[in-house]
């Protein structure tokens, strides 16, 4: 039996679920990595401009396609015209895709909680990751329990499962994020550190700096692969669409750069190299935490804050998929989560098992792992972004004005989503291939 389309119950439950869709991972330590690797402040002021004046493009017309169609990513783009079908597809395989790697990180969050909490820490924390990560069994069930742990949320419904889930551990997340900014500020790192993060030098300002700002700026919002259409198409009526957009840049960008603001102080503090990715985070930070008075309480919050970030992620992504089964195969909510979460169990297990026994399996001499990150981060979502622009621009007739009336601030969007956002994207896919 099919269920009634829900709605938010209210525009901060609304402006809360998205802004947890979009805080994840990629805020935490990609943000600060990638600022402080490409001229700190330059890269900022870039990323700044792109997020404000061509990421809303997309941004605005995935909010615009919930609010006008009310559907789920697959039944929005039948609608508009059946020959579009396979767009909302290809949204969905992204989106499903992009968990398979997730919550492989999150099953080790997981691990680094238990940890922290038992204070059983190792001395040697490069060493204990290598060995942990290559695993068969552990690894394998912390993803699974990470998983199901996400699918509650989903399968209880938008009010009672998301947006509660959203409410509660949104605000822990924020919390948590100050308590250990402060205390970051207080150690002796902290100058080099900011000077690290903010000191402009012109000297990256190229090509590549603003394409890896604008792909930051696409993973981070969430574009892409319908989970703003899918949160978009339950929110109520008289909703803003361009104030939601701006608040939800806001947020993200201010909880990027505190992010980076906690980070730094403390790697420059134990003058450890500022390493991107899973190091970072899973060998840096833990190893320094384990040295600090206080070593389980600081340990504790800092993947406390990594299990929040990444779980109200997964389940924006996890929700899109469910609801679009839901509809799309007219079967309960329930039911469409139970599939999901078995098709997401099944590849993610390769997954988890490209770091031991998998690790010399490689397609297009990649793992796995980084081959569902490369291909969804790097082709999948600029590539989906362009054809959502495309859609709204050209097949859509008046779609700005149905979004934004007659006001100055359509004609301009109407240009930048037919014209600018389009050349630009087309440009980032042809140099990311
Ligand atoms: N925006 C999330 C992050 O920055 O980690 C990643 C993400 C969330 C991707 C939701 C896709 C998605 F549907």
């Amino acid at each position: 039996m099919q269920d009634k389309r829900p709605e938010w119950s209210s525009h901060l439950s609304f402006i809360i679920a998205t802004v947890g869709s979009a805080v994840g991972l990629g805020n935490i330590w990609r943000f600060p990595y990638i600022m402080g690797k490409n001229g700190g402040a330059v890269f900022l002021f870039t990323y700044l401009l792109l997020i404000a004046f061509i990421c809303i493009i997309p941004l605005c017309c995935e909010l615009g396609l919930g609010k006008l169609y009310k559907k789920n990513v697959i039944n929005t783009f039948e609608i508009i015209s059946p020959k579009y079908k396979w767009v909302g597809w290809l949204c969905i395989i992204t989106v499903t895709l992009i968990p398979c790697f997730y919550f492989v990180v999150g099953g080790w969050i997981l691990n680094y909680i238990w940890i922290f909490l038992t204070n059983e820490l190792p001395v040697n924390f490069a060493n204990y990751f290598s060995s942990f990560s290559s695993q068969i069994f552990m690894p394998c069930f912390l993803t699974i329990l990470f998983l199901i742990m996400t699918a509650i949320f989903p399968f209880r419904g938008v009010n009672k499962g998301i947006e509660k889930a959203n409410n509660l551990m949104m605000p822990l997340f924020a919390l948590m994020l100050l308590i250990l900014a402060i205390f970051a500020l207080t150690l002796p790192g902290a100058k080099e550190g900011l000077l690290f993060m903010f000191k402009p030098d012109f000297s990256h300002f190229d090509k590549t700096m603003i394409l890896t700002a604008l792909g930051q700026a696409l993973f981070t919002l969430s574009i892409g692969m319908g989970t703003i259409l899918t949160y978009g198409s339950y929110m109520k009526e008289n909703t803003n669409i361009v104030k939601s957009a701006y608040t939800l840049i806001i947020c993200d960008t201010i909880i990027a750069v505190t992010a980076g603001i906690m980070i730094f102080p403390i790697v420059f503090s134990f003058g450890v190299e500022p390493s991107a990715g899973a190091s970072l985070a899973f060998i840096s930070m833990p190893q320094m935490f384990s040295e600090l008075p206080f070593a389980s309480f600081f340990g504790l919050i800092f993947f406390a804050l990594l299990f929040f970030a990444s779980i109200t992620s997964g389940i924006s992504m996890m929700e899109t998929t469910v609801a679009a089964f839901t509809d799309k195969f007219k079967i309960s909510r329930k039911k469409s989560t139970v599939i999901t979460t078995a098709v997401i169990a099944l590849i993610s297990i390769p997954a988890s098992l490209s770091f031991g026994v998998l690790s010399n399996f490689k397609v297009f001499d990649k793992t796995v792992f980084d081959l569902l990150d490369y291909t969804t981060s790097n082709i999948f979502l600029p590539f989906n972004t362009l054809i959502i622009c495309l859609i709204a621009g050209w097949s859509i007739p008046y779609f700005w004005k149905k979004i934004f009336g007659e006001s100055f601030f359509g004609v301009v969007f109407n240009i930048l989503l037919k014209f600018i956002v389009p050349i630009i994207l087309i440009f980032v896919l042809v140099t990311g291939i």
